[in-house]
């Protein structure tokens, strides 16, 4: 069923109302296709999921769909790992808690982030040392256009630091429909990230398990992250920004306190949050939005602001952080 004019505020967790000009759901490759096929041809598509990774400024003149396509499948056994084909529509905390409840390791660093498996190979979701490339084996997307179903590898995915090829190249062309990822049966635990160390010897447990870390990072990310049921936000809301080695050691000059993660490729990672933080936005409120009191990198809902209200203050954070620290922070969440 195809619907008209319908609030899209139950379906994003920043609670922002705007409207969509239609909306519809799928939950099967065949549904999917049927809405495809069916559709208006002017109006432009809209795949979403949780809506965790969207900041919505205006009413949508787009066909909203919905993916509800459900299920998890083993595709492939051996003593050591077990491959699971996920459909698309399947909330990623509970495949992750799925996993954990078997024993089984590799994603649990990345309990609780909110959103879809099928949204998770977009930007390469990732938390607390882990990245989901890691444990990545194939994806099936839908083509647009043509209704072919294609795989794509981890190769043909590109993935990088919150990055893929749906984010950039093949950008609106497919409708992801499952994820398959391995799982490690006797996994060695990522407890690497300083904050699950520290938490672990606060829960007081000495055998760790898979299910010791997803707890831990469960109440690390409790502590700091607002619940969007309570709090609009879309988790961070801008990447932590890569620089050369030398425009690190410039700002290290002013700045030698600032935390910073040494890449592969000889650059620095530096944590937008504690610059933001260091400029003097941490906790700031602009009309019924602001910047989270806990966590600088996440703009917040305080209740009935606008999408672009909170655009606004993003734009502001960003001239900011430029005059201050000369980078340029790139908005993480997608914007509508
Ligand atoms: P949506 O917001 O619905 O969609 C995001 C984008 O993907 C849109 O462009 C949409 O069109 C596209 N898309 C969605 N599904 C499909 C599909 N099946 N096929 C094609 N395109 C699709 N992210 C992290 O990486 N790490 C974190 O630690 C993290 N923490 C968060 C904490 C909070 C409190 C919140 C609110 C968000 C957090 N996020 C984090 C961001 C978010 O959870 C992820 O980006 C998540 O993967 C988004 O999933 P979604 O289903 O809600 O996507
Ligand atoms: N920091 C501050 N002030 C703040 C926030 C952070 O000084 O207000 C400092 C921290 O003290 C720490 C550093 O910045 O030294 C990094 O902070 P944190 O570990 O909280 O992580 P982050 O860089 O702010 C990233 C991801 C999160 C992910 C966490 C944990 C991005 C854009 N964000 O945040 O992902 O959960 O690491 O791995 O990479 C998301 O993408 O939506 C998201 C929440």
């Amino acid at each position: 069923m195809i619907e008209h004019n319908i609030s899209l505020k139950p379906y994003n967790t920043f609670g922002i109302d705007v409207k969509a000009k239609s909306f519809g759901r799928f939950d099967s490759i065949d549904g999917l296709k049927s809405l495809l096929a069916n559709r208006d041809p002017e109006t432009p598509l809209f795949i979403l999921g949780g809506g965790s990774n969207v900041l919505l400024t205006r009413d949508l003149p787009f066909f909203v769909m919905k993916n509800e396509i459900s299920g998890i499948e083993a595709v492939n056994e051996t003593e050591t790992s077990i491959v699971l084909k996920v459909g698309s529509g399947v909330e990623w905390h509970s495949f992750v808690r799925y996993t954990v409840e078997k024993g089984w390791g590799g994603i649990e660093n990345m309990s609780l982030i909110p959103g879809s498996v099928g949204a998770s190979p977009m930007q390469n979701i990732g938390a607390y040392g882990s990245e989901i490339k890691d444990s990545f084996v194939s994806l099936e997307a839908l083509h647009i256009d043509s209704l072919e179903l294609h795989t794509f590898n981890k190769e043909q995915c590109q993935f990088g630091y919150r990055e893929s090829v749906f984010k950039r190249a093949l950008k609106d062309q497919y409708v992801i429909v499952s994820v398959s990822y391995e799982l490690l049966k006797h996994p060695k635990m990522n407890t690497t990230y300083g904050a699950i160390q520290s938490e672990i010897e606060v829960m007081g447990v000495e055998d760790i398990t898979v299910d010791t870390v997803s707890q831990a990072v469960m109440n690390i990310r409790r502590s700091k992250l607002p619940d969007p049921k309570e709090l609009g936000n879309a988790g961070s809301f801008f990447k932590n920004p890569v620089v050369s080695k030398s425009d690190f050691e410039k700002i290290a000059t002013n700045y030698p306190d600032a935390p910073h993660y040494p890449q592969e490729s000889g650059e620095e990672k530096l944590a937008a949050g504690w610059m933001i933080e260091k400029a003097g936005w941490k906790g700031k409120r602009i009309g019924n939005c602001g910047v989270h009191e806990k966590q600088a990198l996440v703009l917040v809902n305080y209740g009935g602001s606008t999408g672009q209200e909170i655009f606004d203050l993003s734009t502001m954070i960003i001239e900011d952080i430029r005059s201050k620290f000369g980078v340029t922070l790139e908005r993480e969440v997608n914007i509508l």
